[in-house]
């Protein structure tokens, strides 16, 4: 009986490690895998940007740029051949749009169209496409960026930004998903916008997430330098946009991205400040925030530790993806515990539906919006009945933000095409009016 038992567990044993050095050679594999990419941007400033991408010969690479896109009249090109490529252009102007192409020999390059804008210093009027969870190719992720396009009425040049929240590649975010559910579906924004990106649960494949992305962790466009390339800061026009991972750093409220955090918001003196991470602290949709164990926890980790430091330094809004569903606060401050302890009289700084009005500096304990996006390709049936996110939509959607010196304005943009969540946030000392 002993010797049947003994191999058992030796066979069980067997299998396990047979499977964790499957796993770990699938997971190695689906990272690191080489595969041909059409160029895209990472790394803009306020005067260069940086472009890679890969071709399946090794090859000298070339980049042309200018003011016109009919006369790309300088060029820069690599020292040495290879496949995977990255040039960046330096001594550009701030604020200004160039266009450029990338030659190959060995890969079909769409150059058409393709342009770029470096970060402004100031800026009256700032638009940006916010998306979430949108990584599953197919119709619903086509009809969302369709609405975003007939929006801007296919003008590109309506738009400044494009952020996303986060499970961009499903359902792993292998190197191969990458191409297949963001470079490809979203290729007209690729070719001029760069994708500034936070990790996700599914962008599983980390090697893949960090390999494919550069990010600014020297301060190179804006910020304090975190020296972390997942956690880091934009300066752009009005705007201080901190990115943050809330799937790999430490979550402790004394770990280096909640330190870091603390000096950048400290040092921060734009007039509106965004943050965006994946896993919201708030939320009662596909992802129930009230469980100390879903997702890890990293949803409690995230309320419990950077709530109070959103709350300290009057961060304005908030966004989140990884529940597939559209989720909106008012204008909240210091909630830290489970939806029961939410006390609207406590928590709620301004208790209106469209309007909240905030100091124009930075200012301590001014309140924040949380805003959950998570639908721009999938959707949950879910109760949506978090206490301190009393508007929401089982939708799927994307989030439009248009924002100037004083002024914030956010719209929740449906698959049909309606805004069915429209909210402004003032900071030019007027009133909101009679907004319940
Ligand atoms: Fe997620």
């Amino acid at each position: 009986m002993k010797k049947i038992v003994k191999k058992s567990l030796l066979f069980i044993s067997i299998i396990a490690v047979l499977f964790g050095i499957g796993r770990f050679a699938l997971v190695g594999y689906e990272s690191f895998l080489f595969i041909e990419r059409e160029p895209y941007l990472v790394i803009q400033t306020q005067n260069s940007m940086t472009i890679k991408w890969q071709t399946p010969k090794a090859e000298i690479g070339k980049v042309n740029y200018g003011f016109s896109a009919d006369k790309l009249e300088k060029n820069l090109t690599e020292k040495d051949s290879t496949k995977k490529h990255s040039i960046t252009i330096s001594n550009l102007d701030e604020c200004t749009k160039y266009n450029y192409s990338v030659d190959s020999t060995s890969l079909a390059i769409d150059n058409n169209s393709r342009s770029f804008s470096t970060l402004c210093k100031k800026s009256d009027f700032q638009r940006l496409w916010v998306i979430g969870d949108s990584g599953e190719r197919g119709e619903g992720q086509w009809l969302v960026y369709k609405q975003m396009i007939d929006y801007i009425k296919n003008d590109f040049s309506k738009l400044n930004m494009w952020i996303l929240l986060g499970d961009n590649a499903y359902e792993s975010g292998t190197q191969e998903q990458f191409n297949t559910d963001l470079f490809l579906p979203y290729i007209e924004l690729v070719k001029r916008f760069v994708p500034w990106a936070v990790a996700g649960n599914h962008d599983a494949r980390r090697f893949a997430f960090y390999d494919i992305w550069d990010f600014p962790k020297n301060g190179e466009s804006g910020g304090v330098a975190s020296k972390n390339n997942k956690f880091y800061s934009i300066d752009n026009g009005n705007l201080h946009i901190v990115m943050l991972d809330s799937e790999n750093p430490s979550l402790a409220k004394d770990g280096d991205m909640a330190e870091w955090l603390k000096h950048d918001l400290k040092a921060n003196k734009k007039p509106w400040t965004i943050v965006a991470f994946h896993t919201p602290p708030y939320t009662d949709g596909g992802h129930k925030s009230d469980s100390d164990s879903n997702s890890g926890g990293r949803m409690k980790e995230m309320r419990e530790n950077f709530v109070p430091i959103f709350d300290e330094f009057g961060v304005d809004l908030v966004l989140n993806g990884h529940s597939h569903g559209y989720e909106r606060s008012k204008l909240i401050i210091n909630h830290l515990g489970k939806s029961d302890t939410f006390d609207a009289k406590k928590n709620v700084l301004q208790d209106n539906s469209t309007c909240y009005t905030k100091p124009l500096t930075t200012t301590k304990e001014s309140g924040t919006i949380y805003l959950v996006t998570g639908s721009s390709s999938k959707l949950d049936q879910a109760s949506l009945k978090h206490p301190a996110l009393p508007f929401s939509f089982e939708k799927l959607g994307s989030v439009i933000l248009e924002v100037t010196p004083t002024t914030l304005i956010s719209k929740f943009l449906t698959i049909d095409g309606i805004i069915a969540d429209e909210f402004i946030i003032k900071k030019d000392a007027s009133a909101c009016g009679n907004d319940k």
